[in-house]
């Protein structure tokens, strides 16, 4: 088989600041693992001592002929109290980030993703419409700094799981369950949205730059019914879609707050996107209100439906609302021994190439194995592999894989039989 890419295409990798950095930094997450809440106890403080290990980490990607790079900045580093900026820590991302446009990487940076600094989640972070200014400040702070070194922005990253994990599932920080507050959660982040795409975009122009470019990132997943014939798995199957994602998506890509989310007054019907940013990973298979998985599909080692054709249908959904090019912002899967990472990717490359979608990136998640918020170190979905005591870096198979696709420009026939067709999923 061969997978020959449109040559718009060009592959990247993806991370976030709290999953790689390492670093007490008084966030959420430092806490919540302090109230032992990670299921393998490791330390967020300890990830891949990125922090530490920035240009290690930098030189290698380029060794891996990676172009794009998706990355994030730790907002309690660089804020660790109210009103209060570390200058050092602007530095260092300065630093960085010159430094990978050195190296011929062009960054996406991402400015919010999950993680907040303690003193904004005190205050009830985004479940209150008030603290909205907070992060605006934040993002004004980070365009000032930073705007000449960068172009491209993911204001938030999910805020659909990020909503519901730590608001209505209660498996992350606060660990609150409620839907109100979710649903709020949702609705306020959206304005934070728009809101900071209309402030990038004003504050480049005015520093003289016409290639910015701004979006969210959108977790999307398939919702299909057990049973197709079933009417209630079908109900369900619609609602868990539109609370999750559906509601959202028209919500921040246009500013049509639709029930149950709530706008507000400063925003109108509009279009706040300049790329559709997709992150996929599986499919849901519903039979209630609940999160299902089909018995006999494909799984990752986490137990999550391996679905690639879903990346399309999901997409194609996003982009009927608002026709923009397309970035993956994030793909990837757990696979702890990288015994069947090379397959995923190629098949969800495979899809991408055959659709008619304008889809001009795909960044990998991850670049190397990180610490993956409650599960942990445990579960490992990087190209590289992290040795978590000694901190040593090694390029996996799949990570030779993506090199090499990059070079061909696909997947040869070749490549396919040295790195895929000998490998299987798990049933
Ligand atoms: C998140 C990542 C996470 C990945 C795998 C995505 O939803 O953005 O931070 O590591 O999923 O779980």
């Amino acid at each position: 088989m061969e997978v020959k890419f449109k040559d718009q295409l060009s592959l990247g990798v993806a991370s976030a600041a709290t999953q790689i950095e390492g670093g007490e930094c008084g966030h959420n997450w430092n806490d919540w693992y302090t109230r032992g809440n990670i299921k393998d106890h490791s330390n967020p403080a300890r990830a891949t001592d990125h922090y530490r290990l920035w240009k290690e980490d930098a030189d290698l990607m380029a060794s891996m002929k990676i172009e794009h790079y998706r990355m994030g900045i730790e907002w309690a580093r660089i804020c660790p109290n109210e009103g209060e900026v570390d200058e050092t820590a602007i530095a260092h991302y300065k630093e960085e980030l010159r430094y990978l446009k050195e190296q011929g990487i062009t960054v996406l940076l991402t400015i919010h993703h999950f993680t907040n600094p303690m003193w904004f989640e005190r205050k009830g972070a985004f479940t209150k419409k008030e603290n909205i200014r907070y992060f605006l400040d934040f993002v004004k702070l980070i365009v000032n700094e930073f705007g000449s070194l960068v172009a491209e922005y993911i204001t938030i990253n999910e805020p659909n799981v990020y909503a519901t994990n730590s608001y209505y599932f209660g498996e992350w920080p606060p660990g609150e369950k409620s839907f109100s507050r979710a649903v709020s959660v949702m609705s306020n982040m959206a304005v934070c949205h728009i809101n900071a795409y209309r402030m990038i975009h004003s504050m480049r122009e005015s520093m003289g730059y016409h290639d910015t470019k701004v979006s969210f990132a959108n977790h999307v997943r398939v919702f299909d019914t057990q049973n197709p014939g079933n009417p209630w798995h079908c109900i369900c199957a619609k609602l868990l879609d539109w609370f999750f994602q559906g509601a959202i998506t028209e919500a921040i890509s246009t500013g049509n707050f639709k029930w149950p989310l709530k706008g507000s007054k400063d925003i109108s019907h509009g279009e706040y996107l300049d790329f559709i940013a997709i992150n996929y990973y599986t499919r849901s298979t519903v039979s209630g209100f609940g999160d299902g998985v089909r018995q006999d599909a494909p799984k990752n080692d986490l137990g999550w439906e391996i679905y690639p054709k879903g990346l399309i249908r999901c997409t194609e959904h996003i982009y009927q609302l608002l026709k923009r090019p397309i970035y993956i912002t994030e793909n990837g899967t757990c696979d702890n021994q990288d015994t069947f990472r090379p397959k995923y990717i190629c098949e969800h490359l495979k899809v991408i190439s055959q659709s008619n979608l304008p889809i001009s990136r795909y960044y990998h998640w991850c670049y190397c194995d990180n610490f993956e918020w409650v599960e942990g170190e445990s579960a490992r979905f990087g190209l590289v592999h992290v040795d978590y005591e000694t901190q040593k870096r090694t390029i996996k198979a799949s990570g030779r894989f993506y090199t090499k696709m990059i070079e061909e420009g696909g997947i040869t026939e070749d490549l396919y039989r040295e790195y895929v067709e000998p490998l299987k999923y798990h049933y």
